[in-house]
């Protein structure tokens, strides 16, 4: 094996955990697209069982592709290791299975992605789970809710869709005072803009959807611990409960993640022109980007974040009216949800991704009906701001 230590960013995402195929020398990873493995015998199967023999024995398990792809998100958000998971969702699941007892409590993010608030609110609850969701850029909006059986801090940060930001450092300090485990969803950021677990906090994971993809083309997701401790905790909890990342998949997500620093690059540099073009348009009440001196955590995200990222959130003047007649508009950016991809999505959260959460907790999260989302892509900018152009040219 090469020695790949100690490489840089945009040299890791297309090196980092991938080494020729040893059987015929391919550059390329193979797909092990195979569920089982065979032992030579059954000391050895006993032995792999038992973890006195590396190798591989069954797919929900462990898997060639897998594994390359694990090691890969690891090094670049700087882990003990990686776990492959079959959607973010799946990844967040497996989280909150090794990581709460009955009647522990969590604190997350109030603005973070509907469904990952609607997991515990209405099934972790079930057996007992207690929770607040809240404004987690307030740091004193955590402290105040920190109970004896708090377990978990979960922040996403930027959030989605507000794109406010978390304060990564000072919430591990609080988390850590109070042995609570404190995790990022790093997924608006992805390992090229922002690394949680060296600003402190123990677990990050992502929806390999969105960035780390990047094709629009499959769903996944990955969780990296600090420690091999988590690490072990984490990976009982997905063998257990099977959402597991199916090796097709791991291939996918190991070609899309070779181009994910020069994905990120591109895309940003479209997105703060295009952030700063909203704001000056005389039909726009207000735009949310970190990388506008107008965002309230414009600073904070300076010291984080290796750049403001490609999502941003805007309301018209006219409202929600107006906001429907431009996302009907736009011919290049669809109307889709999702983000992350070399294309540009644009969606209304309220209706689209965040209906679920009831409209009260939504509008307390700044989640308002007029918000606008758009993941910015890597097409031409003149061709993005002409989209916008003839779209908000249709806005009376
Ligand atoms: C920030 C964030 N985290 C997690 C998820 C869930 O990921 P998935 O759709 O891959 O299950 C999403 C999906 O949109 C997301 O935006």
């Amino acid at each position: 094996m090469k020695d790949h230590s100690n490489l840089d960013t945009a040299t890791a995402v297309i090196h980092a955990g991938q080494h020729p195929d040893p059987t015929f020398g391919g550059v390329s990873m193979p797909i092990y697209q195979s569920s089982t493995f065979v032992f030579k015998d059954a000391a050895q199967g006993a032995a792999r069982f038992a973890g006195r023999e590396d190798g591989y024995i069954y797919t929900r398990i462990g898997n060639p592709t897998t594994k390359a792809f694990e090691d890969n998100i690891a090094y670049l958000e700087h882990g003990y290791g990686g776990l492959a998971t079959a959607t973010g969702m799946a990844a967040l699941s497996t989280l909150l299975m090794a990581l709460l007892d009955k009647d522990a409590h969590i604190i997350g993010t109030d603005a973070v992605y509907g469904p990952s608030r609607m997991l515990v609110e209405v099934f972790f609850a079930k057996f007992g789970v207690e929770y607040d969701y809240v404004d987690t850029s307030d740091l004193d909006a955590i402290k105040a809710c920190i109970r004896p059986n708090t377990r978990v801090l979960f922040v996403e940060t930027p959030a989605n869709p507000t794109m406010s930001i978390s304060d990564i450092r000072a919430c591990a300090e609080l988390a850590h005072e109070h042995g609570i485990t404190f995790m990022v969803d790093n997924t608006f950021a992805s390992p090229i803009l922002q690394n949680p677990l060296d600003l402190g906090a123990d677990i990050v994971y992502h929806s390999v959807t969105k960035f780390i993809n990047g094709h629009s083309d499959i769903c996944g997701g990955v969780i990296v611990p600090k420690t091999k401790e988590l690490f072990d905790q984490i990976k009982k909890s997905l063998v257990y409960n099977g959402g597991t990342m199916d090796p097709h998949q791991s291939w996918l997500a190991l070609r899309g993640v070779k181009s994910l620093a020069l994905r990120v690059d591109k895309s940003q540099e479209n997105a703060i022109k295009l952030a700063k073009y909203l704001e000056e348009h005389s039909k726009i009440a207000w735009v949310n980007y970190p990388g506008l001196p107008s965002h309230p955590q414009y600073e904070l995200a300076k010291q984080q974040m290796r750049g403001p990222g490609s999502l941003l959130c805007f309301g018209l003047k006219g409202g929600f009216a107006a906001g429907e007649i431009l996302i009907n508009s736009m011919n290049l950016a669809a109307l889709a949800v999702s983000l992350g991809g070399l294309e540009s999505l644009i969606q209304h959260p309220a209706s689209m991704t965040h209906a679920g959460v009831p409209r009260e907790k939504r509008e307390q999260a700044g989640i308002t009906d007029d918000l606008v989302r758009i993941s910015v892509g890597c097409e031409s900018y003149e061709d993005q701001r002409a989209d916008l152009e003839q779209a908000l040219n249709k806005v009376d």
